[in-house]
């Protein structure tokens, strides 16, 4: 594979409608994109895909869609408000305000003064008020994962649905962490969406389950066209683990930029539901939590055989939509030196656009209603989007269309009217094949199979 910058993926975002500098037109925010036409179906099939694969095909997951506002509570008891934090020092010189990563020789990076403040923790976490007083009385916290609302929903889901171990339940929303340094484009930002599962074990069945998850999700982002030569497994060490962590494995990816971090898979033991639980003195809880005196419920399960009640242990495989995106824009981008092009080898389930239906000419009502009906027939059967490419000029619709990975472009052409053929071209072949238009959507839902 030729290697690509970051920058060469910027621009092609920028350039073909996939992500934009959030609030450009007045200078932008640090950390902050948006998702344009191609960026959000991008986007929206990579969760999809995810969703599908966690519960649809699974008989053992239920899915839900928690609030982003949290309950101070909530983020106190999870250890967020005390740990979730970056230090943080100042220049006595300059009064500029650094990471201890951002030094350079320990002395400050902009007037190269060595007299620094010590380091200060910096929670990451935002806060809004909720109701119209803002004197701090009544604040609430944006999630900075999703995965909290999923701890505080497990009775309701329990006996909403009568699961029993193990059993997980999944969300897809944004999280939101005010970092320090949002850098490398998507890949670390102030507002992103993560895709979380939260499966949970009997305590001493956790460490099996732990390596089934990482196994799965490792295949899974195979199967999303990630090539295993840029895939790594990073144990994390003991004195690197989050604090409700007994074993993390990182699934790292060869971004542009480096090898970091795609998804974490975590044994989160009974850290969670045993910090949230009410009667925490009850369950022979293992972690070390706080002390929880405003739980109105018990998070717990009954052991079939013994009849005890305990507090189930977690898995928790946590992906981020953002680096997700980045990872499968780094894959796809492939310049085509031969045929002076660059296309976005992304798989169908992925592309943007399905298909796109181009009338040959422009002006001409015959072959643009032709191409409007086909265009109709084949968003029907809803696999994603199909684009009516109505500009004219053929040859740029199929460069547009080779960079933002559409797998199909539909033409047609005065033999179409004639004896009902259009001609199909495969984005990564460019071959062209002509096929008849009762062929058509036989083919097409075939080829997405
Ligand atoms: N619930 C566990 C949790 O939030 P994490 O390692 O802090 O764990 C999980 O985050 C995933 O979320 C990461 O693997 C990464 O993909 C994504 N993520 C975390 N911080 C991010 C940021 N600032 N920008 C983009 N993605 C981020």
């Amino acid at each position: 594979m030729v290697s690509k910058t970051m920058d060469e993926i910027v621009s092609l975002c920028k350039r073909r409608g996939f992500i934009f500098q959030s609030n450009d037109i007045y200078g932008g925010i640090k950390g902050l994109y948006d998702y344009g036409p191609m960026g959000v179906e991008l986007k929206n099939n990579l969760k999809q895909s995810w969703w599908k694969s966690m519960i649809y095909e699974r008989d053992d997951i239920e899915g839900i869609d928690a609030s982003i506002l949290t309950a101070p509570d909530v983020l106190k008891y999870s250890g967020h408000e005390d740990t979730f934090s970056d230090p943080l020092l100042d220049c006595k010189n300059c009064k500029s305000r650094w990471t201890v990563d951002q030094l350079v020789n320990h002395s400050c990076p902009n007037c190269k003064s060595k007299d620094l403040t010590d380091p200060r923790p910096f929670n990451l976490m935002f806060k809004t008020s909720i109701g119209p007083i803002e004197d701090g009385s009544t604040f609430a916290y944006l999630r900075p994962e999703t995965a909290q609302q999923i701890f505080t929903n497990f009775k309701n889901v329990l006996d909403s649905t009568n699961r029993i171990l193990p059993f997980g339940i999944a969300q897809i929303g944004k999280a939101f962490r005010n970092e320090i340094t949002p850098r490398n484009f998507i890949f670390r930002v102030r507002e992103f969406e993560q895709m979380e599962l939260e499966f949970f074990v009997e305590p001493g069945s956790d460490d099996e389950w732990h390596k089934y998850w990482v196994d799965s999700r490792y295949n899974w982002w195979l199967d999303q066209g990630i090539a295993k030569e840029r895939l790594e497994l990073y144990e994390v060490k003991k004195n690197e683990l989050s604090h409700y962590s007994k074993a993390t494995i990182d699934i790292m990816y060869n971004f542009p930029h480096g090898k970091e971090e795609l998804e974490g898979i975590a044994n989160r033991t009974d850290f969670d539901l045993g910090s949230h639980t009410k009667n925490q003195e009850d369950f022979n809880i293992s972690s070390n939590v706080i002390n929880n005196t405003k739980s109105t419920t018990k998070l717990i399960v009954q052991n079939l055989k013994n009849k005890n009640w305990f507090v189930p242990y977690v898995i928790e495989p946590s992906a981020g939509v953002e680096r997700g995106v980045l990872a499968l824009l780094n894959e796809a981008y492939t310049v085509d030196e031969k045929n002076s092009r660059i296309v976005l080898a992304l798989k169908p389930h992925l592309s943007p656009i399905k298909a796109a239906v181009i009338p040959l000419k422009r002006n001409n009502d015959e072959l643009v209603n032709q191409a409007k009906i086909l265009k109709r027939k084949l968003q029907k059967i809803g696999l994603g989007r199909v684009i009516l490419e109505n500009s004219g000029n053929i040859g740029k619709n199929y460069r547009r269309h080779d960079e933002i990975g559409t797998p199909l472009c539909i033409t047609v052409d005065f033999e179409t009217l004639e004896n009902k053929s259009v001609t199909i071209r495969d984005r990564d072949t460019m071959q062209q094949k002509r096929l008849n238009l009762d062929e058509l959507k036989n083919y097409y839902e075939k080829y997405f199979e």
